[in-house]
């Protein structure tokens, strides 16, 4: 499995920011994921960070000034545009904004980027006032008209004191951004609803039935359908993680609402991930007043949770054109046949089995080991991956790539 940067030719577009010095660590990242990176300064970039630093960590010549060709032949700003897959200007200054906003080339950057082909991403850095002026404004929606992604800056504290939009966004959402830049927008115009983690069933106020789902593998799913272009609904179970960038979040509690949730879509979706643990009973009733521990011994009274991906596969019967149904199947036995099975029983398009009783697999861990089964009988047995790998690997089978 092929690490997510791997063979992209990654071009750093540094300029005059306090915030340079967070772009180091974005280029280890990058690296330790597989891309080869460059880096471009601009001379006020110099000021802040060293271009030694950059040329350590990048293992390359950090390049400059359009005039200091090293070998003869070379032209850096044609060069280097042409053998970019992507260049992520970042920090963006107000004024490396305004220069790439008005087809400048009079510094090495900006020339680059008017020379190039690749996909480009700017992240703007600055004070928030400098961030909010009209002249900012109209240069990003310029930048926006010409195709360049423009990452939306955090707001908080900045070093100069004052309070609002223009902070460096964390690493995860760049991250996702450039993978997003990078794909082929294969689920572009379609919606993908996605069910993640457990379900909660109320005993009394304080108490509930729950399961050990951690919503990774689902979160993972949206995530990665989100970064191939789907609009991606996410319908979570109460769990821990922060929703991918760009995805439309429902919380629900017990399996009922989400039941309800997922049923009241169904006609919006094209393709429904189902990866929640859906508790498959509930109690009977809920006590009003938290339960007292009278006696040795106390009975519950459970009563069966409709089922989901059951109604699912059935209202799929119903629609001419129905949607791709995926399911996920947590398994400590049979896995095979008890995979093939539910794949048949529920009308599935695909069923992706893992073996709960695998240290390293399924519940919790950040790690998965997956049997991908498919309607016409293909069977894909992926390695121990991140969760989120596991899930680029079986949306790579869905669109057809894998
Ligand atoms: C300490 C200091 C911090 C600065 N931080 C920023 C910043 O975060 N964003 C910005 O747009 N300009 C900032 N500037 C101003 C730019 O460095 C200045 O506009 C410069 O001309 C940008 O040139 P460049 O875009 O070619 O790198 C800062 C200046 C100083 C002295």
């Amino acid at each position: 499995m092929a690490a997510v940067f791997e063979n992209k030719n990654i071009l750093c577009g540094i300029s005059g920011s306090i915030a340079a010095y967070k772009v180091c660590d974005w280029v280890r990242s990058l690296q330790k994921e597989g891309a080869e990176v460059k880096a471009v300064m601009t001379r006020a970039a110099t000021k802040f960070v060293s271009p030694l630093t950059f040329a350590a960590l990048t293992g390359n010549p950090v390049y400059g000034s359009m005039f200091a060709v090293r070998d003869e032949e070379s032209i850096p700003h044609i060069t280097l545009a042409r053998e970019s897959d992507l260049i992520l200007v970042a920090p963006a200054t107000a004024q490396t904004i305004a220069r790439l906003a008005h087809g400048f080339a009079d510094d090495l950057l900006a020339a680059i980027v008017l020379a190039s082909e690749a996909k480009i991403v700017v992240c703007p850095a600055m004070n928030c006032k400098m961030y909010l002026h009209a002249a900012t404004q109209e240069n990003i929606r310029k930048l926006k008209e010409y195709g360049y992604l423009v990452l939306e800056p955090e707001c908080g504290m900045m070093a100069c004191g004052e309070e609002g939009p223009g902070r460096l966004p964390e690493w995860v959402q760049v991250r996702d951004a450039l993978i997003k830049a990078l794909s082929a927008q294969e689920l572009a115009g379609k919606t993908v609803l996605v069910t993640a983690g457990p379900t909660e069933e109320p005993l009394d106020p304080v108490r509930f039935l729950g399961n050990r789902s951690s919503g990774k593998m689902g979160y993972a799913m949206a995530a990665v359908a989100r970064q191939h272009g789907a609009r991606v609904i996410l319908i979570s179970g109460p769990t821990r993680l922060a929703p991918p960038p760009g995805v439309e979040l429902i919380d629900v509690r017990t399996a009922e609402q989400m039941y309800q949730e997922v049923v009241d879509r169904f006609d919006a979706a094209d393709i429904i991930v189902k990866a929640a643990a859906v508790s498959d009973f509930r109690p009977t009733r809920m006590s009003a007043t938290k339960i007292k521990k009278n006696g040795e011994n106390m009975g519950l009274e459970l009563a069966r949770n409709r089922d989901i991906l059951q109604t699912l596969g059935a209202m799929k019967q119903q629609k001419p054109t129905p949607p791709l149904l995926i399911g996920f199947a947590a398994e400590s036995d049979n896995l095979l046949a008890y995979g093939r099975e539910k794949l048949e029983k529920k009308n599935l398009d695909f069923i992706a089995i893992n073996d709960i009783t695998a240290a390293d697999s399924g519940f919790g861990v950040d790690t998965n080991r997956v049997i991908l089964l498919d309607r016409k009988g293909g069977q894909t047995n992926l390695p121990l991956l991140s969760k989120e790998e596991t899930a680029r690997a079986i949306w790579s089978r869905v669109i057809g790539k894998g």
